[in-house]
């Protein structure tokens, strides 16, 4: 009987965060090493579905990268995945494809719409999105936002904080 109670208050809040446009709220990660960046981003890979945008934020060199190297490897991509800045987007086949996008070099959201972001989010795969600040009007309430930022105790850890992801 309690256990329908907590149930049913689960269900209760789930439905309440929808409501009020939040979706599942932020949870704060720290990782100690690149390797354990590129796990979580393996984690992660693991709770999304077909079609997802996963938006980063954060500084260069705080792991976005790895971090992706990991998604690719949740996503059953094999070929090693390196930065995408002169092309803006790389392509990988998986068990679900990954398309890699980082916006450093854009001027404005529409050259990304010009290069097909609604043809690449019609295609079932995963998009994740290095530099999303450079292009806020490409993103809607269902996007993944994942924020990278340093550990002032420590050159090597991280801060990440995750939102939009159930239990994560
Ligand atoms: N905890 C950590 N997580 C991820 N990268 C880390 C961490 N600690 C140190 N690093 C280093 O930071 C750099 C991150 O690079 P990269 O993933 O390319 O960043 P970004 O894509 O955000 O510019 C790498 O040189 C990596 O070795
Ligand atoms: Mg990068």
């Amino acid at each position: 009987m309690e256990k329908g109670i907590a149930h049913f208050a689960a269900v209760c809040y789930t439905v309440l965060l929808e409501w009020v446009g939040r979706g599942y709220p932020a949870v704060e990660h720290r990782t100690h090493s690149e390797q354990e960046t590129e796990q979580l981003g393996e984690t992660l890979a693991g709770r999304l579905p077909r079609g997802a945008v996963v938006a980063y934020t954060g500084a260069l060199g705080m792991g976005k990268t790895a971090f992706t190297r990991g998604l690719a490897r949740g996503l059953g991509c094999r070929s090693r995945v390196t930065s995408p800045t002169f092309t803006i987007v790389n392509e990988y086949e998986g068990d679900i494809p990954l398309f890699h996008f980082d916006l450093y070099r854009l001027g404005s959201s529409d050259e990304l719409f010009d290069i097909g972001w609604e043809d690449y989010l019609a295609r079932g795969g995963v998009c994740a999105v290095e530099w999303s600040e450079r292009a806020e009007d490409a993103f809607d309430e269902h996007t993944v936002r994942v924020d990278f930022r340093r550990d002032a105790q420590h050159d090597g850890w991280r801060i990440i904080t995750i939102t939009g992801v159930d239990g994560l």
